[in-house]
């Protein structure tokens, strides 16, 4: 699979300028302010090394990584068993989950996938993130509108994401966050949008 290869060779060539190392300050933030319910599960696409999951899995959250990068989810397998936290695995295309082999969430942590698949693709995602949210959870993630030519990371723009997901999303949070990397200052939009019942 053409994709496939792609990312995992950049992991092979340790070619991940995307990876910041640690989890995404907004999502600190997010679970500080109390706005992620504990406890609850959470579904992570194109999840990478992982930094996101185990920073949620070691608040008590039910964290399910998927990647199909195999470099990707070895190294964040050993990251998170050298960090003694849980958290499932799954290697996978993420248009490929299946809400009845592999469950249905609470919450979706959207973290610099929606931005790394073919911009064509993107109404799949929305179809995946419906059909892996329970009725009642949420979308919690960040939305790059970097307005740079080419990609990945493709740019979108707030106009674009609510065109996607309004029908089957109530947008309780969307604004460009204060919290993002200084690489990525003023170009992150922080969304939070529960899935409609
Ligand atoms: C830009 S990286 C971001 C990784 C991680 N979220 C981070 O911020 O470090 C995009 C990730 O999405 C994965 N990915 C891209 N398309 C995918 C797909 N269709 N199914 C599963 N994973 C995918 C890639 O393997 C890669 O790990």
């Amino acid at each position: 699979m053409p994709e496939m290869d792609f990312w995992n060779s950049r992991y092979l060539e340790k070619n991940t300028g995307w990876d910041l190392g640690r989890v995404s300050p907004p999502f600190v933030h997010l679970v500080e302010s109390g706005k992620i319910a504990p406890y609850s599960t959470v579904l992570i696409p194109g999840a990478g090394r992982g930094w996101e999951a185990i920073y949620l899995g070691r608040m008590g959250f039910g964290v399910t990584c998927v990647d199909f990068a195999p470099e990707a989810i070895a190294a964040a397998r050993l990251q998170s068993e050298k960090e003694g936290v849980k958290v499932t695995f799954i290697q996978e295309d993420l248009f490929l989950l299946d809400p009845e082999k592999h469950g249905v969430f609470d919450y979706l942590l959207e973290q610099t996938c929606f931005c790394a698949i073919d911009p064509d693709r993107r109404a799949d995602y929305v179809r995946m993130a419906v059909r892996m949210i329970r009725p009642g959870g949420e979308l919690v993630g960040l939305f790059y509108v970097h307005g740079r030519e080419g990609g990945p990371p493709w740019t979108t723009t707030a106009e674009e994401v609510r065109g996607l997901f309004k029908r089957d999303f109530d947008f309780l949070e969307f604004a460009i966050t204060e919290h993002s990397v200084e690489s990525r200052r003023g170009e992150e939009i922080l969304a939070r949008l529960r899935r409609r019942p």
